[in-house]
């Protein structure tokens, strides 16, 4: 360094002589260079001469040059080529050490010297790869929460209300048998319990109310029967009456008829063609005189005189009744009576009537030479003890078309039938309380079950 030495004294510039100083600059810029205040770790500083040459110390080992650490080796990093480039700035590239730094120079252009001061880009990322690393590891922590609250509400509020929802919509579907079945702690397992006792309320009260519903359509349909039955039994009667009374006005004059008819057979030849005139008349009177006394029976309101007695003896009494027209028909009577029965409760005189009306359409069902079977057995309808009068022919049978018209009266296939012997056998059967079932079969013959009930049995 030179700085001349001027006289001022006579207000002119005289340079009188000049200071020459030597100041040996590396020592002072090495301090400063490999203080590393600073640069943390692995920062340095150095400077490079104008040739690329280090003039100060480095930190470290130069790759390419061996061994050497200290000033003399060229330096060709792309930091010292920009700034014996006169350039001035800031960038990332690998130091003579072969490690990528963020590198600072300058140009000291006074000097003809370049400053370079350069940290491991490692050391200067550290701590944005720590943000990095708590940001992430906050993310994931976050993340795992949510999943956890996910997680959570799904099993704990929205699952059991959506299974609360799925339940009420089947229930307003009209099937009350669901139930919900939470086991939860919390307000879901109240609203559960609640939802629950509220279903069971509801299917009470929809039962109740079907039960009540049921009875009274039951109350209405009795009422309607009974008002049927009333209006009927009420017109059956007033023909009933109709019908005993022109009976009883027509009986006379046809004994009268029938009489004289007598009279005058007696009196006609039994060869002649009158004789032959005669029986078709005779026959048509009986027949009449037959349609009549049924009319009676049918119009007659009944009244039961019940008594006990064993099946089987009213079974006997039937059959002596028509024993007649058996014998003369050859009709052969196969009697299966089961033992020990019970005696049934009717008006005897009315249940050999029903017996002798099935024997009767039995016997003209059959050809002559027929059998019967007549069959008594214990049974239960309806927790009601009742005995079975089972009597079977071996006769032509009954179409289907028919067997629904078979108790209407005067109902008959028959040329001499009155079609009013199963409307009495049905009136009477229901009067006891017990019924009348037929079954048939074209060509195999009928069988009809007369069913009373037992003495007692309620
Ligand atoms: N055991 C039977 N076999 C065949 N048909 C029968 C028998 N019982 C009843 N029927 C039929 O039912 C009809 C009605 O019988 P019923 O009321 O006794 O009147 P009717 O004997 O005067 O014809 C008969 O005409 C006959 O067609
Ligand atoms: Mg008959």
């Amino acid at each position: 360094m030179i700085s001349p030495i001027r006289d001022t004294s006579k207000n002119r510039l005289h340079t009188i002589g000049f200071v020459v100083g030597d100041l040996e600059i590396s020592h002072a810029f090495n301090r400063l260079a490999t203080g590393h205040v600073g640069l943390g770790k692995t920062g340095e500083i150095y400077i490079v001469s104008a040739s690329g040459i280090p003039i100060t110390n480095l930190r470290y080992k130069p790759a390419n040059t061996g061994n050497e650490e200290s000033i003399g080796s060229l330096i060709k990093t792309e930091g010292v080529k920009r700034v014996l480039n006169h350039e001035k700035g800031t960038s990332i590239y690998k130091n003579y050490a072969g490690e990528t730094v963020v590198g600072s120079y300058l140009w000291l252009d006074k000097l003809k010297v370049g400053v370079i001061a350069e940290i491991h880009k490692s050391e200067i990322m550290a701590p944005l790869r720590r943000i990095g690393y708590s940001a992430f590891l906050t993310l994931g922590i976050l993340f795992t929460l949510c999943v956890i609250i996910s997680y959570y509400v799904s099993n704990h509020i929205s699952a059991p209300i959506i299974t609360i929802a799925e339940t009420a919509k089947k229930i307003a579907d009209g099937d009350l048998n669901h139930r919900l079945s939470l086991d939860l702690k919390n307000e879901i397992g109240v609203l559960a319990e609640a939802f629950n006792s509220m279903t069971e309320q509801l299917a009470t009260t929809i039962r109740t109310l079907e039960e009540k519903e049921k009875s009274i359509r039951e109350a209405y349909h009795e009422l309607k029967d009974t008002q049927a039955q009333l209006v009927q039994s009420e017109k059956m009667a007033a023909i009933g009456e109709l019908v005993a009374s022109i009976v009883h006005e027509m009986r006379n004059p046809l004994s009268s008829i029938k009489l004289n008819l007598q009279i005058i057979g007696r009196k006609l030849d039994r060869d002649s063609q009158a004789h032959e005139h005669y029986k078709i008349a005779i026959d048509q009177v009986a027949h009449l005189d037959k349609m009549f006394s049924e009319l009676l029976n049918y119009s007659k309101p009944i009244v039961l005189d019940k008594i006990p007695i064993l099946p089987d003896k009213l079974v006997d009494m039937a059959l002596k009744h028509i024993s007649e027209k058996l014998s003369v028909h050859n009709t052969k009577i196969i009697k299966k009576f089961e033992e020990n029965l019970p005696p049934v409760e009717v008006d005897v005189d009315k249940i050999i009537q029903v017996i002798v009306n099935v024997l009767n359409n039995a016997i003209d069902a059959i050809e002559d030479d027929g059998k019967i079977e007549i069959k008594t057995r214990f049974t239960e309808m309806e927790r009601q003890k009742m005995v079975d009068i089972i009597i079977s022919d071996s006769g032509v049978g009954i179409p289907e078309h028919q067997l629904e018209h078979i108790f209407k009266t005067f109902f008959t296939t028959k040329k001499k039938g009155t079609g009013l012997g199963l409307t009495v056998v049905k009136k009477i059967m229901e009067a006891h309380q017990g019924r009348i079932n037929v079954k048939s079969t074209v060509g195999e013959g009928t069988t009809v079950v007369l069913s009373l009930p037992v003495k007692d049995s309620k």
